[in-house]
C-alpha cells in the first residue's frame, strides 16, 4: 500500500521532485493557491489515503513550485475526529519518505491557553503533548522506515525553528514559541480541561498535527510547526472577545504565515 500510493503520486510528479511536504490547516489554504505550475492530484486516486469525505477540505495534493523550491502540500488534513484510523496517517507518511521527503512544514489552529496568547498569534511549535489517546506508530514496525521505539528529542527540529524564527524577524511578523496539546475531538474542551492542560504545560490546544509529526521524526523527516492562535480556551477569556475581532485577527495572522513560511521555504 505504501509502496504503491508511493509510485501513483511519482506517475504524476513529472520533473518535480519535492523534498519539502506542507500540510495545511484550516485557514491557510491561500497557501496552496499561491504554489506555481500546479499539479493536483485527488486523495482518491492515491491508495493509502482515505477514500470517504473530509470535512470542510478539498483532500487533494498540490504539486509544484512555491519560492523557487519545489513542494508538495497535503490540502486537506486526515483527522482522527472523522473516525480515521491513525495508521492511516503512518501510510500517507511514509509514502511521502519514498518519493524523497525530507522536511515537513506543518500548520494547524489551535485555541490559546495562556492570556498573553492572543488570538491572531502566530505560534512556533517548540514541541507536543500527545493527549490523543491514539499513536500512529502503534502495530508492527517495519525497520526499514524508522526504529521501533523512536527518539523524539527533537521532534521539531532546532536549526529549522531557528530559521523560522530569524526569518520572522526579518519580516517584522510577531512569533512566539510553545507547546501543542493534541485532543483527539471534535468537542472542544471543559474550562477544568484548559484549567488542566495549562498546568501540565501546554500553550496551545487543537485537533491535528501531532501524528504527523510523530510518522514525520519516525521516518529521519525534519519538522516545522506553526499555530494559527484563532481563540482562547474555554474559560481563559480575558475581557471582552468578538468574534467579528477574533475572525479577524485569525485572517491577518494566517496571511503573515503564508508570508513566512514560502520565505522560510526559499531558505532551505
Ligand atoms: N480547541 C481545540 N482545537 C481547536 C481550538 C480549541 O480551542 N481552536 C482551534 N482548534
Amino acid at each position: 500500500m505504501i509502496e504503491q500510493t508511493a509510485e501513483q503520486i511519482k506517475n504524476k510528479l513529472g520533473k518535480l521532485k519535492p523534498e519539502i511536504l506542507i500540510i495545511l490547516g484550516s485557514g491557510l489554504g491561500s497557501l496552496g493557491d499561491s504554489i506555481e505550475n500546479k499539479i493536483i492530484i485527488p486523495y482518491n486516486e492515491l491508495a493509502a489515503f482515505p477514500q470517504i469525505h473530509i470535512q470542510g477540505h478539498k483532500g487533494q495534493l498540490i504539486a509544484g513550485s512555491l519560492n523557487g523550491k519545489d513542494v508538495l502540500c497535503m490540502q486537506g488534513r486526515i483527522h482522527l475526529y472523522e473516525g480515521h484510523d491513525p495508521q492511516i496517517i503512518n501510510s500517507v507518511i511514509k509514502a511521502f519518505r519514498l518519493i524523497g521527503i525530507k522536511k515537513l512544514i506543518v500548520t494547524n489552529a489551535a485555541g490559546s491557553l495562556r492570556t498573553d496568547l492572543k488570538p491572531g498569534s502566530i505560534m512556533l511549535i517548540k514541541d507536543h503533548i500527545n493527549f490523543s489517546g491514539r499513536n500512529p506508530l502503534i502495530g508492527p514496525n517495519d525497520d526499514k522506515y524508522g526504529p521501533r521505539f523512536p527518539d523524539m528529542s527533537n521532534a521539531y527540529d532546532r536549526n529549522l525553528r531557528e530559521l523560522a524564527a530569524q526569518t520572522a524577524k526579518q519580516l517584522d511578523i510577531p512569533l512566539q514559541e510553545g507547546t501543542y496539546l493534541m485532543v483527539s475531538g471534535p468537542n472542544f474542551e471543559t474550562a477544568a480541561e484548559i484549567k488542566a492542560f495549562a498546568l501540565l504545560g501546554a500553550d496551545a490546544v487543537g485537533m491535528s498535527t501531532v501524528p504527523e509529526v510523530i510518522c514525520a521524526v519516525h521516518s529521519e523527516i525534519k519538522v516545522l510547526g506553526f499555530s494559527v492562535i484563532t481563540n482562547f480556551g474555554t474559560g481563559l477569556r480575558s475581557g471582552v472577545q468578538s468574534h467579528k475581532e477574533t475572525l479577524r485577527e485569525g485572517e491577518k495572522a494566517a496571511q503573515n504565515l503564508t508570508k513566512l513560511v514560502t520565505s522560510v521555504i526559499g531558505e532551505l
